[in-house]
This record gives C-alpha cells, structure tokens and sequence, in this order.
C-alpha cells in the first residue's frame, strides 16, 4: 500500500481511497500523535446509499460495492459499530496528546458511538454532547418524530482544555445554520455541512498551524474551512464524486494541497497465471501491473478484475496484454449482500481519426453498475429491488446516452485524459505530433 504521489510533509492533502487503510498508512508514514483535531462525520446508517446525482442524465449515481456496504451495515449495526471502533482506534494513535476528536451523527445511532467513544478515549476524557439544530422543518427522511437535530460528541485524549472559554457556549447550537439555508455553498452532495459549523468546531479544539483530519470529507467543507483558517489538513473519501467536488470547492478559491490515492502494490499471490485478481477496496494502479509484468515477464493477455480501477493503468494497456474487469458484489432480489461476484468488462479508451473513444463492451451492465439498485421504503425502512424497474431505467438512459460515453477531454503534456459521463477517468499516452 501506498500514496501516488508520495506524501509531502507539511502540505494539505486530498486522498482518495478507503479511510481505515488511509488512516493506518499515516500511521505508518510517522504521522502517529501529530494530529491535533480529528473529526469524523460518517455515514450516520440511517440506510442513505452516498450517490451523487447526475444533472443531465436524471439519475443517482453509486459505487455498487459502496452501496452494499450501506445496505449490510443497515441490516447489521453491530458491523457498522466495529467499523468505527476501528477507525476511533487509529484515529487516538494519530493524535498529539493534546488533541480531540469530534464525531458527528444522529440520534439513531448516537448512543451506541458514546458508550465506544468512552471506552476508547476514556469516559474521564469526554467533553460534551452538543446538539446541533439542522432544520428549522421536519426532515424528510425522519418518520414517527420530525428529528431536526443531530449530535456532535467532543472528546479530547487527554485530559485537556478546549482552546476557548466554552463557560459562555451553550450545548445547543441553533445558530450555525442548517442543511436548508447553504445557500452559495451548497454542492448539492448528500449530507454536506455548513462551514460556519465547521469554523466553529475548529475554534473549539484547533489554533493556526495545528494538523487537522477528516477522512470521511465528502464535499470537502471541513477541509474548505480549515484552509480558510489556516490549519494543516489531511482529507480523504472512497466516493470519486466527493473527491471530485471537494477538488472543485478548493481550486475555485485557490487553496493549494497535494492530490493523492492510496493504491497498491504488486501482491504475487493475487496472479493465478492468466487473472489477476484484487479485491481491496483500494484501486489497481498502473505502478501494481508494472509490478505484474516485472516479476512475471509476461508477454500473453491477462485479465485483471478489481472492484476499482485508477485511470493511469489504461497506460498499462499499450501493448494490448491486459484485459481489465470490474468484480461487481451482486445485491440479491432481497437488496442483500449475497457474497456473490460478478464481472463487468471496464470501457476501454481509444484514439483514432485525431479523436477520442470510449469503447464500451457491455453497455447494459456499465449502466446498471454505475446507478444505485435498490430504494429505500421510509415507513418500514426496509430495501425493495425490482429488476424490471431496473431495466426500465437502463434501457431509457441507454437511449439518451445513445454512444455518447466521453464528457469530457483533458490535455496533459505526456497523455490525454478521458472523462466518461459517470465520471471515471481513464488516461492515454499522447501520440506524437505527425510532420
Ligand atoms: C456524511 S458524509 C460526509 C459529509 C461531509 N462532512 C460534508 O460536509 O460534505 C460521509 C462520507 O463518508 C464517505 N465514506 C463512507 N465510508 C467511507 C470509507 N470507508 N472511506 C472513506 N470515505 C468513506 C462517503 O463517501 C461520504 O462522502
């Protein structure tokens, strides 16, 4: 495992990838007990799959193996509890010792991540519970009561001050503004804080300088607002959508950062002779089939299957010799995780004629992969899955995208990049100049 590029010290980074591998890789980059904030606003497992809706195209757009997890978590909670145990852990490890943590989630699950919360970080060493107004309306997604607050739980490592007199501060926060009122800020993805919340949790527990974390950053406004504020931050999401935005929010007002994605190295026990196979959650990259060609010469066509891919490995490709699959978990007619896999050809990018093409093998499952599988029912809370509703919707977007997979063209120096309308990107090396 490791960062492309190499981490810089001293500079705001944006990481893609998982952050319980993101997390345990700072550690070992020597970032243990340096971070002096880490907040924490994960899925809150109210069985919201994280999609991001595509303007033109009309639909929610989903990571499948993201959306199984939504929904095993949902039907499990317990996983969803040693899941955050696992990162609250790495996260103490990552803090000086003046440092705090602050989570922020529901009251669906708020009191199961108090009781970890004090067994980890020590009840001695909590601080407050502060509520947090989101709305001044009933929220949608509430039923039976309209919840219209949420929970921000403050806990240092130590037994340590916050940085301001919070004698004056109340517990109820009802005036940092709610999800209805972000106005320019609003990006529109699922679950996206005010700044102003943000500014506020920050002043709380952070002076200048200080290293600050959020590794579930969606949209970015923790991160946004800690370079406004002049903290060192490390970020990181799974979602490309979020990173995309985040990249967006931070370059419009010029903060600068370093761009990283965790990826793998070669692992020889993944090659079984004709398929390499890799189901982390971390992308294959053009560095880990480099490492597949050293250490095993091959010159004949190999598959390479992985539930993600990163778009610098299509360079990989030039010599035609690897076939690349996405491994897609399958989600039943119950919308259960049903430990089952299936394989999706990937789009394969082209030059030709001075112009671009995405080739794209299986056009029925590249839709199907990209949008979300199941919907929620609010009154039972259960997940319903309909496959002829499914297929309705892919043969009705197959038609407005009729062959129109590129979006977007990026020229680089040494390669082209191509932007599907899903959003993935995959790269080309740039012919060169004829006469
Ligand atoms: C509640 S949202 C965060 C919203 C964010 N605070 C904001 O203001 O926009 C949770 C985010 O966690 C991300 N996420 C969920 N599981 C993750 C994981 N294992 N690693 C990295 N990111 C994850 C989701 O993609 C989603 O963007």
């Amino acid at each position: 495992m490791l960062f492309s590029p190499r981490l810089k010290p001293n500079q705001n980074c944006l990481i893609s990838g998982h952050n319980l591998l993101v997390m345990q890789k700072l550690l070992e980059e020597g970032l243990a007990s340096e971070f002096q904030l880490i907040y924490f606003d994960g899925p809150f497992n109210s069985g919201r799959i994280f999609s991001a809706p595509h303007p033109e195209l009309g639909v929610d757009l989903v990571n499948p193996c993201y959306e199984r997890e939504t929904i095993t978590q949902f039907n499990n909670p317990s996983i969803y509890i040693e899941e955050y145990r696992k990162r609250i852990l790495a996260a103490k490890e990552l803090l000086r010792e003046e440092g705090f943590i602050v989570l922020q989630c529901n009251a669906k699950m708020g009191h199961y991540l108090k009781v970890l919360l004090d067994e980890i970080m020590g009840s001695q060493n909590y601080l407050a519970e502060v509520i947090w107004k989101v709305s001044n309306e009933r929220t949608p997604h509430s039923f039976h009561f309209g919840y219209n607050h949420e929970v921000l739980l403050f806990y240092s490592k130590t037994e340590q001050y916050l940085k301001k007199n919070i004698a004056t501060l109340s517990s109820l926060w009802d005036d940092v503004g709610f999800y209805e009122t972000l106005d320019d800020e609003n990006t529109f993805y699922p679950s996206q804080k005010p700044e102003k919340l943000m500014e506020r949790i920050l002043e709380l527990t952070t002076m200048q300088g200080d290293l600050v974390g959020d590794f579930y950053c969606g949209s970015g406004s923790f991160p946004f607002t800690a370079a406004r504020m002049r903290r060192k931050w490390i970020a990181c999401d799974q979602n490309n959508n979020a990173i995309q935005i985040t990249k967006n929010r931070l370059d419009k007002a010029g903060y600068k950062y370093q761009d990283c994605i965790l990826i793998n190295r070669f692992k020889p026990e993944w090659f079984d002779g004709t398929t390499y196979i890799n189901k982390t959650p971390i992308p294959v990259s053009l560095l880990e089939l480099e490492g597949l060609k050293k250490s095993t010469g091959i010159s004949s066509p190999i598959t390479v299957e992985a539930m993600n891919f990163s778009a610098d490995c299509d360079l990989a490709n030039e010599h035609g010799i690897f076939h690349f699959h996405l491994l897609v978990p399958l989600i039943n007619s119950d919308g259960i995780d049903s430990k089952e896999w299936t394989t999706i050809p990937r789009p394969v990018p082209f030059q030709s004629d001075g112009g671009y093409r995405l080739v794209v093998p299986d056009p029925f499952k590249w839709v199907l992969y990209n949008i979300v599988h199941v919907q929620i029912d609010e009154k039972w809370r259960e997940y319903h899955f309909s496959w002829s509703n499914l297929k309705n919707r892919v043969n009705g977007l197959l038609e407005k995208i009729n062959n129109r997979w590129i979006e977007e063209v990026f020229y680089y120096k040494e390669h082209v990049e191509l932007k599907d309308i899903f959003g993935y990107r995959y790269h080309l090396k740039r012919q060169k100049e004829v006469g």
